[in-house]
């Protein structure tokens, strides 16, 4: 018969008692102890009743709704306890429940009823609650590592064994409230939104009855990069080539963060602490330097760029020059190259728009008041200003100039017109009224200044007329040639002071065609070389050929005591031109009766001041020739 039966057996027992002996007595259950019972689990206790009022009555236990336990007051029988619980319950004589070695599930409300047919029923209620003593308390984290910036956090305790009656969670040795920062779960602490801050000691007390414990938690929030400072020492708007720079790199964070420089895709050697020391900088390390930050717990990145701006200064100084465009248009033209940034150039006078980077070429229509104007070239470099000056100009007035060669028998002439001006100005040639061209008979060198007549024939009047004109944008110049036949002017002579050496001087009319010149002589000796090749049927003969270049030539081993006749004969190849005039030196003529030099001196006495003029205006010019007569010399007489 299970517990359910017998006690329903005992319902109907009371019902029938209490229809035959109506009322007459009064049930009573009182406890015979404290009602709030507290144990050890593994203990044995008691809940003590004291029962009155009634024999025979029913008496039943209940844990919360279920009966666990049946006796019939002064029942022969044992009272009844319900086959799982055989082991723990037990109903005393006195009604009261017992509990041997009780286990940590008996922890209940426990109300013992006592009821009889007619009286009614009694009852009252114990609780008891059964605990355990604290073993191995943790406290553990999810998920392992805080992290600033996550939803939550939670700190979660566990033990081997323990009832907990009460727990209170503490931060750095302050208890903690729930509010909207923290939540206490059933066995956790819930830290929302966590941050760093939050870092520090965690612990919680578990208290029950019979004991306390307490474990305690280290958490440490990850944080980080923050926002990275970046510094450059020195500290500078701009740096020059060869500066040293030293680049920081620095972000709060838990972990350290590590750091790395980057600069474009390079990734920089790895810098000590975020330092990073550029000694000598070049231009080409200017640029942005990017700081990336990394926390390796975390994962979390961030990157900072700082821009370092490094100058160079442009090599040497800017450039001005001006060119003609088609003949018409000048080009001014400035440039300074190198440098970083490149220097900002421009022509203020010109456009004061227009500039350019590292040169500037400006085109403007060629006007008079450009010719001579000097148009300045601003140059701007953040390290250096400068400037640079060009002026423009027409061709002057020039004299044109003629030489003449003959090698293989024929004769070159080369003319050339050069004309100062900026730009260089372009030489156009003519002969009479026709264009030269450029071809075997003349050729017109690179830069056309110089016309070269190949073979040129002396005695063809017809080929004796060119004429060069020198033109650029700002205006021209024209001159005609008009060839001459090889002449000679302004022959002079010179003896040197003891009257050993004698110079000849010469020149040549600038349009004269000459390729060489015979040098001769008559004097001492000419009775011995009359038969010479050189000699002519006046008596003088050929001393010396020299080229058309020379305009002089020195002749020494000359006797003071003797007269000499010197005369120059010039030449254009075979070509003879018309003789100098003549030129004797050596003592004064005897026939003429007189001995005096010119001005009345005689003649090897000395000069105190005579000039070439005044002497030859004489009565007798022909004694007079002494050419450029210096004060203190002594006087020679000539013929
Ligand atoms: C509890 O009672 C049982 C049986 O009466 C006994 O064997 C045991 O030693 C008791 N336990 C304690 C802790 O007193
Ligand atoms: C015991 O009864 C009290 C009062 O009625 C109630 O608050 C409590 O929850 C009950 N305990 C158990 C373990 O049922
Ligand atoms: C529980 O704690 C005790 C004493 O503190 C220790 O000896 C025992 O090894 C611990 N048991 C476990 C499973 O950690
Ligand atoms: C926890 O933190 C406290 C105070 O900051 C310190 O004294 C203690 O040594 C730390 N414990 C551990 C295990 O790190
Ligand atoms: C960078 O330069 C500073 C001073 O100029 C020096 O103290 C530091 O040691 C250098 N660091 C490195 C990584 O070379
Ligand atoms: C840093 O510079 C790099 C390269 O110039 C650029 O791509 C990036 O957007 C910059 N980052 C920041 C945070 O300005
Ligand atoms: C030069 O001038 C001529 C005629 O004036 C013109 O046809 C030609 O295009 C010009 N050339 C340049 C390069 O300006
Ligand atoms: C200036 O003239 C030159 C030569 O004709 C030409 O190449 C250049 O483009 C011109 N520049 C400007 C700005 O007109
Ligand atoms: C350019 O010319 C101006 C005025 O003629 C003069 O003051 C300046 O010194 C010149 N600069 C240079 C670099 O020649
Ligand atoms: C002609 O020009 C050339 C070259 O410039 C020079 O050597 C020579 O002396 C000049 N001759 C005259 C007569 O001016
Ligand atoms: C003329 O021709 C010669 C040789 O053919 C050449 O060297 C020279 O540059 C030419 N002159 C001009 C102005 O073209
Ligand atoms: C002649 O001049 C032209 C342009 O004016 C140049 O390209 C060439 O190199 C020059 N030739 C010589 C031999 O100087």
């Amino acid at each position: 018969m299970t517990l359910q039966e017998k006690l329903e057996r005992v319902c109907l027992a009371i019902f029938f008692s209490l229809s035959l002996q109506g009322a007459y007595s009064q049930l009573v259950v009182t406890p015979a102890g404290p009602t709030v019972v507290n144990e050890i689990a593994g203990n044995n206790v008691t809940l003590s009743v004291s029962l009155s009022g009634a024999s025979e009555a029913a008496v039943v236990w209940f844990m919360g709704d279920l009966p666990v336990g049946i006796w019939i007051i002064d029942s022969s029988v044992d009272p009844d306890i319900a086959e799982n619980h055989k082991d723990v319950l037990k109903i005393e004589k006195s009604g009261s429940l017992s509990f041997v070695n009780v286990p940590l599930g008996y922890t209940s409300n426990y109300t013992v009823e006592m009821t009889k047919s007619g009286l009614g029923k009694a009852s009252t209620t114990f609780t008891l609650k059964i605990f355990e003593n604290f073993q191995n308390l943790t406290l553990s984290t999810q998920p392992d590592f805080a992290k600033e910036g996550t939803d939550r956090f939670t700190l979660h305790y566990s033990m081997m064994q323990g009832v907990v009656e009460q727990q209170m969670w503490f931060f750095n040795g302050r208890e903690i409230n729930t509010n909207s920062h923290y939540v206490v779960e059933q066995r956790s602490l819930v830290i929302l939104g966590p941050n760093r801050s939050d870092t520090g000691q965690y612990s919680v007390h578990l208290t029950n009855p019979f004991s306390s414990t307490t474990a305690l938690k280290n958490v440490t929030v990850r944080y980080g990069p923050d926002e990275p400072i970046l510094e450059a020492q020195p500290a500078k708007p701009f740096y020059v080539v060869g500066d040293s720079v030293s680049l920081s790199c620095q972000a709060e964070g838990y972990p350290q963060p590590t750091v790395q420089w980057l600069f474009g895709v390079q990734i920089l050697a790895n810098s000590n602490k975020g330092v990073l020391n550029l000694t000598n900088v070049q231009a080409s390390q200017g640029g942005v330097y990017t700081c990336s930050l990394l926390n390796e717990e975390t994962n979390e990145k961030r990157q900072k760029n700082l821009t370092l701006t490094v100058y160079d200064r442009p090599v040497g100084n800017p450039m001005c020059s001006v060119k003609s465009v088609n003949n018409t248009d000048l080009q001014y033209h400035c440039g300074w190259m190198g440098g970083t940034p490149q220097a900002q150039l421009s022509f203020p006078v010109l456009n004061n728009m227009s500039t350019g980077a590292g040169h500037i070429s400006l085109n403007v229509t060629a006007s008079d008041n450009l010719n001579g104007k000097t148009v300045e070239c601003m140059a701007y470099h953040p390290l250096e200003q400068n400037r640079c000056n060009i002026t423009a100009s027409s061709p002057v007035e020039f004299l044109p100039n003629v030489t003449a060669v003959d090698p293989d028998d024929k004769i070159e002439v080369t003319i050339r017109c050069v004309s100062e001006a900026s730009p260089q100005a372009v030489v156009s040639w003519y002969r009479g009224s026709e264009a030269v061209t450029n071809g075997t008979t003349h050729q017109i060198s690179n830069d056309t200044t110089q016309l070269e007549i190949r073979d040129y024939k002396v005695n063809n009047p017809l080929l004796q007329n060119y004429t060069c004109m020198c033109r650029n944008p700002l205006g021209r110049q024209r001159r005609e040639i008009l060839l001459q036949g090889p002449s000679i002017s302004d022959f002079s002579v010179f003896l040197n002071p003891n009257g050993t050496t004698v110079t000849l001087t010469w020149e040549v009319p600038r349009t004269s065609v000459v390729t060489g010149f015979d040098i001769q002589m008559k004097g001492p000796g000419q009775n011995s070389t009359a038969t010479h090749s050189g000699g002519s049927s006046d008596g003088y003969r050929t001393i010396l050929k020299i080229p058309g270049s020379d305009r002089s030539v020195e002749i020494s081993n000359i006797d003071p005591d003797l007269t000499y006749r010197f005369r120059v004969i010039p030449k254009a190849h075979q070509t003879v031109g018309e003789p100098s005039e003549v030129h004797r030196i050596g003592p004064a003529l005897t026939h003429w009766g007189m001995d005096t030099g010119p001005l009345g001196m005689s003649c090897g006495s000395s000069v105190d001041s005579v000039t070439p003029h005044g002497c030859t205006g004489g009565e007798h010019p022909e004694l007079c020739h002494v050419s450029q007569a210096v004060s203190g010399q002594t006087v020679r007489c000539l013929s």
